[in-house]
């Protein structure tokens, strides 16, 4: 009795790692909706910083939308001013960031409609990490040379 309740036990132990791996291996990403809500809301919905921008602030979003996805993404990304990187968030992806970024711009008048991670074109995905790599070369001289950024 003891034995097979412990051979249950095994076995409930070894499918719900199963399980788990398998999880952590699709890598399920949030998509933009769900990244803004968790991780970028608490700043980017209200203005209690003075320099945010506001999600649906048409004018907050202007300059933004008009330099083109890949500057805000990748500068967002690296962090800027004061903007954390990564929007302070310790485990969230690229893909993640991306996203999110779309959907505020979405929601913020981008015309043609930014795209998220998954459905993003290769050259415009290219184009942010080239921004990105610019960025952090950008933020080494400036540290060499003692320049606020
Ligand atoms: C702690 C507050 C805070 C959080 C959390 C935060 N942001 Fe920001 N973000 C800011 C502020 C403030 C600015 C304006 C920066 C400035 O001009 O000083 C900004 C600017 C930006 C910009 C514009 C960058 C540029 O090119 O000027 C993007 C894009 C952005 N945030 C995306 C995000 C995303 C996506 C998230 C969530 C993953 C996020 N932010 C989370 C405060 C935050």
């Amino acid at each position: 009795m003891l034995r097979k309740g412990l051979v249950g036990l095994a076995a409930v132990a070894m499918l719900s790692s199963v399980a788990f791996a398998k999880d952590a291996k699709s890598g399920v990403e949030r998509d933009g909706k769900t990244t803004f809500a968790q991780s970028c809301a608490v700043c980017h919905s209200v203005r209690n910083i003075p320099e945010v921008l506001v999600i649906g602030n048409k004018k907050d979003w202007a300059e933004l939308l008009e330099e083109g996805q890949q500057f805000p993404s990748a500068h967002g990304w690296v962090g800027t001013r004061k903007m954390p990187r990564h929007g302070g968030d310790p485990k969230i992806t690229l893909n993640e960031f991306i996203s999110a970024v779309a959907f505020m711009a979405n929601a913020s008048g981008a015309d043609p409609k930014w795209k998220e991670a998954p459905e993003l074109d290769p050259e415009m995905y290219a184009k942010i990490l080239e921004q990105i790599q610019l960025r952090y070369q950008r933020n080494d001289l400036y540290d060499k040379i003692g320049k606020k950024y």
